[in-house]
Protein backbone atom coordinates (compact mmCIF):
# COMPACT_ATOMS: atom_id res chain seq x y z
CA UNK A 1 0.00 0.00 0.00
CA UNK A 2 1.55 3.31 -0.89
CA UNK A 3 2.07 5.94 1.74
CA UNK A 4 -0.32 8.91 1.42
CA UNK A 5 2.59 11.19 1.76
CA UNK A 6 3.87 10.63 -1.65
CA UNK A 7 2.96 11.98 -4.93
CA UNK A 8 2.37 8.89 -6.78
CA UNK A 9 3.54 10.28 -9.92
CA UNK A 10 6.40 12.06 -8.76
CA UNK A 11 7.82 8.95 -6.73
CA UNK A 12 7.24 6.47 -9.72
CA UNK A 13 9.11 8.76 -12.56
CA UNK A 14 12.20 9.25 -9.55
CA UNK A 15 12.55 5.06 -9.38
CA UNK A 16 12.38 5.57 -13.22
CA UNK A 17 14.95 7.29 -13.73
CA UNK A 18 17.48 5.47 -11.16
CA UNK A 19 16.55 2.46 -13.17
CA UNK A 20 17.79 4.07 -16.25
CA UNK A 21 21.05 5.33 -14.77
CA UNK A 22 21.65 1.94 -13.51
CA UNK A 23 21.01 0.83 -17.18
CA UNK A 24 23.64 2.87 -18.06
CA UNK A 25 26.66 1.95 -15.67
CA UNK A 26 26.08 -1.40 -17.37
CA UNK A 27 28.81 -2.16 -20.13
CA UNK A 28 26.88 -3.31 -22.80
CA UNK A 29 24.83 -0.14 -22.41
CA UNK A 30 25.14 2.46 -25.46
CA UNK A 31 24.23 5.51 -26.65
CA UNK A 32 20.03 4.70 -27.01
CA UNK A 33 19.73 4.03 -23.39
CA UNK A 34 21.56 7.82 -23.11
CA UNK A 35 19.02 9.37 -25.44
CA UNK A 36 16.28 7.38 -23.35
CA UNK A 37 17.61 8.82 -20.29
CA UNK A 38 17.49 12.47 -21.94
CA UNK A 39 14.08 12.38 -22.93
CA UNK A 40 12.79 10.51 -19.97
CA UNK A 41 14.54 13.22 -17.91
CA UNK A 42 13.36 16.01 -19.54
CA UNK A 43 9.50 15.36 -19.52
CA UNK A 44 10.33 14.46 -15.74
CA UNK A 45 11.51 17.76 -15.64
CA UNK A 46 8.73 19.40 -17.63
CA UNK A 47 5.98 17.89 -15.52
CA UNK A 48 7.09 18.95 -12.42
CA UNK A 49 8.20 22.65 -13.86
CA UNK A 50 4.58 22.83 -14.91
CA UNK A 51 2.87 22.14 -11.37
CA UNK A 52 5.55 24.84 -10.33
CA UNK A 53 4.23 27.47 -12.99
CA UNK A 54 0.97 26.48 -12.41
CA UNK A 55 1.01 26.63 -7.66
CA UNK A 56 3.51 29.85 -8.19
CA UNK A 57 5.92 28.04 -6.57
CA UNK A 58 8.36 30.41 -4.83
CA UNK A 59 11.82 28.23 -5.13
CA UNK A 60 10.98 28.12 -8.65
CA UNK A 61 13.97 29.94 -10.44
CA UNK A 62 16.56 27.72 -8.21
CA UNK A 63 14.91 24.24 -8.91
CA UNK A 64 14.97 25.33 -12.59
CA UNK A 65 18.43 25.94 -12.61
CA UNK A 66 18.96 22.64 -10.75
CA UNK A 67 16.97 20.84 -13.45
CA UNK A 68 18.89 22.72 -15.89
CA UNK A 69 22.60 21.82 -14.72
CA UNK A 70 21.20 17.90 -14.87
CA UNK A 71 20.43 18.43 -18.42
CA UNK A 72 23.66 19.89 -19.40
CA UNK A 73 25.22 17.14 -17.76
CA UNK A 74 23.00 14.61 -20.35
CA UNK A 75 23.34 16.63 -22.99
CA UNK A 76 27.40 16.96 -22.94
CA UNK A 77 27.63 12.91 -22.29
CA UNK A 78 25.33 12.90 -25.52
CA UNK A 79 27.54 15.02 -27.29
CA UNK A 80 30.82 13.81 -26.74
CA UNK A 81 31.25 10.28 -25.22
CA UNK A 82 28.35 8.50 -25.28
CA UNK A 83 30.21 5.35 -26.82
CA UNK A 84 32.66 4.73 -24.22
CA UNK A 85 31.56 2.24 -22.03
CA UNK A 86 33.60 3.73 -19.04
CA UNK A 87 33.10 6.89 -19.11
CA UNK A 88 29.12 6.27 -19.36
CA UNK A 89 29.26 4.36 -16.12
CA UNK A 90 31.59 6.87 -14.13
CA UNK A 91 28.93 9.38 -15.52
CA UNK A 92 26.46 7.70 -13.98
CA UNK A 93 27.50 7.36 -10.77
CA UNK A 94 27.90 10.91 -10.55
CA UNK A 95 23.83 11.58 -11.93
CA UNK A 96 22.95 8.96 -9.18
CA UNK A 97 24.74 10.86 -7.00
CA UNK A 98 23.52 13.86 -7.79
CA UNK A 99 20.26 12.73 -8.55
CA UNK A 100 19.69 11.32 -4.90
CA UNK A 101 20.45 14.91 -3.43
CA UNK A 102 18.10 16.25 -5.70
CA UNK A 103 15.25 13.89 -4.69
CA UNK A 104 15.50 13.82 -1.54
CA UNK A 105 16.74 17.22 -1.08
CA UNK A 106 14.17 20.45 -2.98
CA UNK A 107 11.82 17.86 -4.71
CA UNK A 108 10.81 17.13 -1.45
CA UNK A 109 10.30 20.36 -0.71
CA UNK A 110 8.31 20.81 -3.76
CA UNK A 111 6.18 17.94 -3.09
CA UNK A 112 5.36 18.96 0.45
CA UNK A 113 4.14 22.18 -1.45
CA UNK A 114 2.18 20.55 -3.81
CA UNK A 115 0.58 18.42 -1.39
CA UNK A 116 -0.02 21.76 0.99
CA UNK A 117 -1.63 23.36 -2.05
CA UNK A 118 -4.02 20.56 -2.99
CA UNK A 119 -5.53 20.19 0.49
CA UNK A 120 -6.51 24.20 -0.15
FE1 LIG B 1 13.16 18.43 -9.45
FE1 LIG C 1 12.13 15.15 -9.59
Amino acid sequence: MQKTSDILWQDAQHQTLFAILDLIAQPESGADVVRHLHDYAESHFALEEHYMAALAYPERSAHIAAHDQFREEIASLLEQEADDAAFRAVVATFLTEWLRRHVFGIDKALEAFILASERK
